[in-house]
């Protein structure tokens, strides 16, 4: 229940992308992959997920599923480019991705065509749905805080965390985009710690390198259960909630909210072209919900 995990790092967001495998018979699963975009030209680029693509061929490997772990807000996602070259495996998300589609489709003003069902989707996991990647057991687990469709998916001894937490000194992703609450991540967190064994290896989805360090992108239930600086033993929930609002306040929106967003709610598909065959992206004025 071992299963291989190799990492791609898209480096203007610091994601680190995955592809899962289990080595016995090689079906994998691809999670999180991301898009190359430029925000300021919008030429988009696949350099990056073409890099997962060179995994799945040079390790001869069957992708069953591609996993995201919530509609990300910093990069947009390379589903539809990775799925079309790897034989079209589902691609999956949570089913709280409902309420985020429902959410965005008022203030993106999308097309009628557009329903906030989850069908842009093959798979909607619910909270405790298991799965398999070949011969090693899998699960979904709902795990919201950063978002409220956050899922962290759990593939044997291999914990891929997404937002719910980064690495232990680098603490925890922030709480206050649209559906995000700091309580509810501590609780989902602390979910993890009494479910899963401390040797869980737990795989992080972004990583900024803080104090200078490299950057990393794996740590151990065990060692984010004693040692988070947000949420390890020793602080309480209020604590964390109280810190984790007040310090948000203080961020600014990532760079690519607007555009991430309206893409991945649509699994990764850019909105239909117009009637001249060129695809454009909204940009809501004084309108998108912040915090602060
Ligand atoms: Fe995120």
């Amino acid at each position: 229940m071992r299963p291989e995990v190799r990492t791609v790092l898209h480096d203007p967001s610091s994601t680190f992308s995955y592809v899962v495998w289990d080595p016995d018979t090689r079906h994998a699963a691809v999670i999180d992959p991301a898009l190359d975009f430029d925000p300021a030209s919008g030429y988009t680029g696949t350099d990056t997920p073409q890099k997962l693509i060179d995994i799945v061929e040079a390790e001869a490997l069957t992708v069953d599923w591609i996993l995201e772990t919530h509609a990300h807000a910093d990069h947009i996602s390379a589903a539809p480019f990775v799925r079309e070259r790897v034989g079209n495996p589902p691609v999956a998300i949570g089913e709280g991705i409902r309420t985020v589609q429902e959410r965005f489709r008022s203030l993106y003003n999308l097309e009628r065509g557009f329903l906030p069902d989850g069908s842009q989707f093959d798979h909607l996991f619910a909270d405790g749905e298991t799965f398999t990647v070949g011969n090693i057991e899998a699960r979904a687990i709902h795990t919201p805080g950063h978002t409220s469709d956050h899922v962290t998916y759990v593939i044997g001894d291999a914990a891929f965390v997404g937002d719910s937490l980064f690495m232990p000194d680098a603490g925890t992703a922030r709480c206050d985009f649209p559906g995000g609450d700091a309580a509810t991540l501590y609780r989902s967190v602390h979910r993890l710690f009494d479910e899963l064994p401390d040797e869980t290896r737990m795989f992080i989805l972004h990583d900024y390198g803080p104090n200078g360090r490299e950057r990393k992108n794996e740590t151990t239930v065990g060692e984010q259960r004693q040692r988070n600086k947000h949420v390890g033993e020793g602080i309480s929930e209020a604590e964390y909630a109280e810190m984790r609002t007040e310090r948000d306040r203080t961020l600014d929106m990532p760079t690519l909210i607007i555009e991430s967003v309206q893409v991945n709610i649509r699994a990764g598909h850019f909105p239909p072209a117009e009637s001249n065959g060129t695809v454009y992206l909204k940009m809501p004025i004084d309108a998108f919900p912040k915090n602060h």
